[in-house]
């Protein structure tokens, strides 16, 4: 290995899993038993001598649970834009095979790489030519909080796959040669309780609940970042809205059955936001040196359970739909302790992060649902 911080090896790259020719400078090899490319270093044609492009191109990020719905839709947007992408998993292997993004692999600009590597919370490693390689780190990993019902084990996987994932990314930076200029942490509105007549601002303090202190114990896992001279954003993401998962493909799901399903009494306020505006988001947060601290991400027009509805069930099924109110107590026989956070209104505001220069693209509801049916 060199000493200029390059990725040598361990870099799975997605062109071989498509067919596509390696990048130049690249040579194949067999890493985590399966056929990888190997990229070689570059020098830098402005400063040989201690910067390295990986590949001749710009910045690489390095996403932590880039596998995941925000991962692979941020993943696709950053090597559209030409930057390198290395996403960090615990199965890269299986990842690298049957990724979406490397099925896309061919729609990308030639300008940009994937690249898969491994990490194991659980033991506490990382690959340390993807941390050497890493100008940005966008840290997103963390077991689904709404995957399964809150069990005592499952409430403590949602919060130590968070914390433990940061404290492995902060040993791994302290100990190991790295170039990373900022770390963008996911965080979740979550962190703020039940509405309190005004909105939401990153000043307010965090709920007593489970998602409250989860929240503020991720977040506080990943602050010493900012002592090791690094920038620190933490954005403090809403109900993202994307056709891939998540929030909106559960919305969804009765209206195949023509049901416009209004949760509890539908008053409560959602604060949503688009995926393109999350993946954005996160970019303006990599690229603006001024930014710092903590954002909410949401887009700055909140709507209610019933509206939010509503509007999604005329862009699917446009007058062929039946409201039908979903009583709390269902919620709760279903979902448990999760149906506080279905019935919880949540109006947060977003004046922050515009005032530190982002625009949304997908202000309010119907432009984005509009924009998602198509
Ligand atoms: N989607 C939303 O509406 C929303 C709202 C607020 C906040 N967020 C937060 O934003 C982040 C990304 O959201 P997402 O919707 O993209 O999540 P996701 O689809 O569930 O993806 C999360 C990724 O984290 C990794 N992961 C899962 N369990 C893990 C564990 N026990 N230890 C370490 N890594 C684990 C997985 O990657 P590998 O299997 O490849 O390791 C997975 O692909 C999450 O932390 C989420 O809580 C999301």
């Amino acid at each position: 290995m060199t000493n200029n911080g390059c990725l040598e090896q361990a870099a799975v790259v997605a062109s071989e899993t498509s067919g596509r020719n390696p990048i130049p400078g690249s040579v194949s090899g067999d890493f985590f038993g399966i056929n990888a490319n190997i990229c070689q270093p570059l020098m830098h044609p402005l400063n040989p001598s201690n910067t390295c492009t990986f590949a001749g191109h710009m910045y690489t990020v390095l996403i932590t649970g880039g596998t995941g719905m925000i991962g692979t839709a941020l993943s696709r947007r950053l090597l559209n834009e030409g930057y390198n992408v290395i996403i960090l998993s615990r199965n890269p292997k299986e990842t690298a095979a049957s990724h979406s993004l490397g099925a896309e692999r061919n729609f990308f600009r030639s300008s940009g790489n994937l690249f898969y590597s491994k990490w194991d919370v659980k033991r506490m490693s990382i690959d340390p030519t993807a941390l050497a390689e890493a100008d940005f780190i966008i840290h997103l990993a963390g077991a689904g909080v709404a995957a399964q019902r809150w069990s005592e084990a499952r409430k403590r996987e949602i919060l130590e796959s968070r914390t433990r994932s940061s404290e492995l990314l902060l040993k791994a930076l302290k100990e190991q040669p790295n170039k990373v200029k900022a770390v963008i942490s996911a965080s979740a509105i979550g962190f703020y309780g039940p509405d309190k007549g005004t909105p939401f601002t990153e000043e307010d303090t965090s709920a007593n609940d489970f998602l409250g202190t989860t929240c503020q114990h991720w977040e506080q896992s990943i602050d010493p970042v900012s002592a090791l001279n690094k920038r620190l954003v933490k954005m403090r993401l809403g109900i993202v809205l994307a056709n891939e998962g998540g929030a909106l493909k559960e919305f969804k799901k009765p209206l195949r059955m023509g049901v416009a399903a209004i949760l509890g009494n539908g008053n409560q306020m959602v604060s949503w936001v688009h995926i393109d505006d999350i993946c954005r988001a996160f970019i303006h947060a990599m690229e603006q040196e001024t930014m710092q601290g903590v954002f909410n991400l949401t887009a700055p027009s909140p709507v209610s359970n019933r509206n939010l509805t509503l509007t999604l069930a005329r862009n699917v099924n446009g007058s062929l739909f039946i409201p039908l109110k979903v009583p709390s107590f269902v919620l709760k026989a279903i979902l448990g302790e999760m149906s506080i956070e279905v019935l919880k209104s949540a109006t947060v505001s977003s004046r922050k992060i515009q005032a530190a220069g982002f625009q949304f693209q997908y202000p309010d509801i119907d432009q984005a649902l509009t924009h998602l049916s198509n």
